[in-house]
Formats: structure tokens, C-alpha cells, sequence
């Protein structure tokens, strides 16, 4: 047996920004709580200028909280209930890409649920009451979080990155519209897009992994392999731009339902502690990971390798498998990610911590490869 969520309703191609303030209209909200960045509220013509509008034209009034950070705190969520509640929002209306949209998950959470965020509800279904609707605007090819339920926030007393993963969070409307991802700048597209393939990748090989999210997985991979490097070389590439959202979207709803696995448990630790963006974390540690659980699946990984372009012609699995690991590092290197955990500033001393809380993060639990906390160190090692 296995469960399948699947986002609510997600509007997905050119435009379909302009649906916005429709779908607020027919969920009932008479005042949005907008919840963005600083810089995307700024920019003229932006993808806030462009939701205002279609709110103003539907007749929703809305605030605007801009104070989300990347790898959104506890703080962040703290200071945009405070926005809903004051203002007497009723609806949640997130724009930007996973910082925004878990902001606006945890901020429906506060606003719903007694206790602090982290102590009471971090884990899998933990929520008991009914969130405000969420519509998610999204501007990123990665995280995906416009149609999961995950929300990943930062406890800034502990720097500890923490999940709540519930059906609650997911977001009633999502809307992917790529023009809205033109022109992000080349290291946030690579960044992100290294995050939509890690979630493609550990959803295709976790111990969660079914016949549906295996077919959206495979999908995902290979729009990643052919779309990522030309979204990178030149941002205004729409059709690039059009596929990567296509293949967030895929992964998105694969990792939704198989999980995640090591790579991700341990970016929340780099995240936590240093504050290092998401999508940079998951790419350096990826090829460490899926080296480690190379000998997990064999047959995927020699797939992955297929799908990634490399010629595995008359190789054994297991040597087509290893291509899987070169095909990784070759697209990080052609996008310009950091090669090693050394050049992010993380410290060795610090690697025992972050493995304990690795295996304790709700990722690790469907990596195919269940191990110790040794072995945690050592990947962490080859990553520095
Ligand atoms: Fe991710």
C-alpha cells in the first residue's frame, strides 16, 4: 500500500499569475495577507506588482509582510502572524520561491496551533486544526514548496532547520508561471535547480519511492539535465525557464509522497548552523551521498546516469551506476557550484553535531541506505 497527496490545484504556463486574484475570490478571502522578500516587494513590475494588481481587479484587499529571509526563521514567522492578525487577513498569499512559501505555512500554523513551532510540532502530522487557505505564488524552479506539505523552518535559539510535515500545509491554490522566473540571477537559478534535481534524485532511489513517483522522478531528471545549464547561460530563455518549472513541479510531487533521504537531513544542518542557501548545501553533498548509496540500487543509478546524458553502452550496472556520480559533479561544475563544504566556510569540529542531527531529521528515515552516525561523518569528510 502506498498514500499519494497531490497539490489541490496548481495553474501552471505563461500568465497564469493573472489568475490570482480570481482564485482568492472564489476561496472567500476578503483580505490577503501577502507574504514575499524584501526584493521582490521593491521591484517595480515584479511579481508582486503583478499579483496586486490581479487582486486590486478581483476586489482583495491585502498587507504586505516582507520580511522573509532565506532559510525562513522562527523570527520571520513571529513578526508575519502578527501582519494576519492585526490586519484581520483571512487568507495567506505567499510569493517567491520555498522561503516565502514556508514562511506563509508556518505563519497559517502560528495562527492556527497553540505552543511554539519547533517543541510541539516539529515531525510528520503533527497539526490538528485546519490552517487559513494558502495560495502559493512561486518564482523559483526548486523547492517546490507551492505544492508540498512540507514547511522547513529555522529555531534561531538552536540554529536547528526543523520540518513540519503535514496534508494541512499544502497550499489550496498553486500557481508556477515562468515568466515570473525570467531573469532570476544565474547563482539562485543554479542553486534552485540543484535542489529540484536532489529532490528528483533521492525521491527515485528512497525507501518511499512508488511506481508513480518513480515515473514523475525520472521525468524530472531529465528535463533537469537538458533545461538547468541553458536557464543558467542566459536567464531570459523561456522555454529553458518553462521545462525547469515543469521538472520543480514533477520532483515536487515525487519527493511529496517517496520522501527524501541523507542529503537533505544534512543540508538542514549547513543550513541551521551557517546559513547556507538550500539548493548550494544539497548540491555539494549530493554526489557524496549518492556515492554512498550507490550500492542501494545499482539499476537506478545506472538509469540516472541514462538520464542524464552519459553513455552507458555495454558497461555492467554497477559501472553505469558510477556515471551517475560523474554526471552529478558535472553539471554543479558547469553551473558554477562550489565545489566543497571547505569553500562554504564549514568547520570540521562541527561535523559530529550536524551527523546526530542529521539522523534525527525527518528526512533520514527514507534514505536507502540506513546507516550510523560514522557514516555520516565520513560523507560529510569527502564533501569538505
Ligand atoms: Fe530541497
Amino acid at each position: 500500500m502506498y498514500d499519494f497527496f497531490m497539490p489541490n490545484v496548481n495553474f501552471f504556463g505563461r500568465g497564469a499569475v493573472k489568475v490570482t486574484g480570481d482564485r482568492c475570490k472564489i476561496l472567500g478571502a476578503k483580505k490577503a495577507l501577502i507574504v514575499t522578500d524584501r526584493f521582490l516587494s521593491q521591484l517595480a513590475g515584479g511579481p508582486v506588482d503583478k499579483v496586486t494588481d490581479s487582486l486590486t481587479a478581483s476586489g482583495i484587499s491585502y498587507v504586505i509582510y516582507d520580511g522573509v529571509e532565506p532559510n525562513p526563521k522562527d523570527t520571520n514567522v513571529l513578526a508575519g502572524l502578527k501582519v494576519y492578525q492585526e490586519n484581520d487577513c483571512d487568507l495567506i498569499l505567499t510569493i517567491g520561491g520555498g522561503s516565502a512559501h514556508d514562511c506563509g505555512k508556518g505563519i497559517g500554523i502560528a495562527a492556527t496551533h497553540e505552543g511554539d513551532l519547533y517543541e510541539n510540532y516539529a515531525g510528520i502530522e503533527t497539526l490538528t486544526n485546519q490552517l487559513p487557505p494558502i495560495v502559493a505564488v512561486n518564482t523559483t524552479a526548486g523547492t517546490a514548496s507551492e505544492v508540498t506539505r512540507h514547511c522547513v523552518l529555522t529555531n534561531t535559539k538552536k540554529k536547528i532547520k526543523f520540518v513540519i510535515v503535514s496534508w494541512r500545509n499544502t497550499p489550496l491554490v498553486s500557481i508556477n508561471d515562468p515568466e515570473l522566473m525570467v531573469g532570476k540571477p544565474a547563482g539562485l537559478t543554479a542553486a534552485t535547480g540543484m535542489d529540484a534535481l536532489t529532490h528528483a534524485v533521492e525521491a527515485y532511489v528512497s525507501l518511499g519511492a512508488n511506481p508513480v513517483t518513480d515515473a514523475q522522478a525520472i521525468q524530472a531528471i531529465k528535463l533537469i539535465s537538458e533545461n538547468l545549464r541553458q536557464a543558467v547561460a542566459y536567464g531570459g530563455n523561456i522555454e529553458a525557464r518553462e521545462n525547469m518549472a515543469n521538472a520543480s513541479l514533477l520532483a515536487g510531487m515525487a519527493f511529496n509522497n517517496a520522501g527524501l533521504g541523507y542529503v537533505h537531513a544534512m543540508a538542514h544542518q549547513l543550513g541551521g548552523l551557517y546559513d547556507i542557501a538550500h539548493g548550494v548545501a544539497n548540491a555539494v553533498l549530493l554526489p557524496h551521498v549518492e556515492k554512498y548509496n550507490i550500492i542501494s540500487n545499482p539499476r537506478k543509478f545506472a538509469h540516472i546516469a541514462e538520464l542524464m546524458g552519459e553513455n552507458i553502452d555495454g558497461l555492467s550496472i554497477r559501472a553505469a551506476a558510477d556515471k551517475a556520480i560523474a554526471a552529478i559533479q558535472k553539471l554543479s561544475e558547469d553551473i558554477n557550484i562550489p565545489s566543497s563544504l571547505r569553500d562554504l566556510g564549514v568547520k570540521e569540529e562541527d561535523f559530529e553535531l550536524m551527523a546526530k542531527l542529521a539522523l534525527e531529521d525527518g528526512n533520514a528515515f527514507s534514505n536507502p541506505i540506513q546507516g550510523k552516525m560514522e557514516d555520516i561523518i565520513t560523507i560529510f569528510q569527502s564533501a569538505y
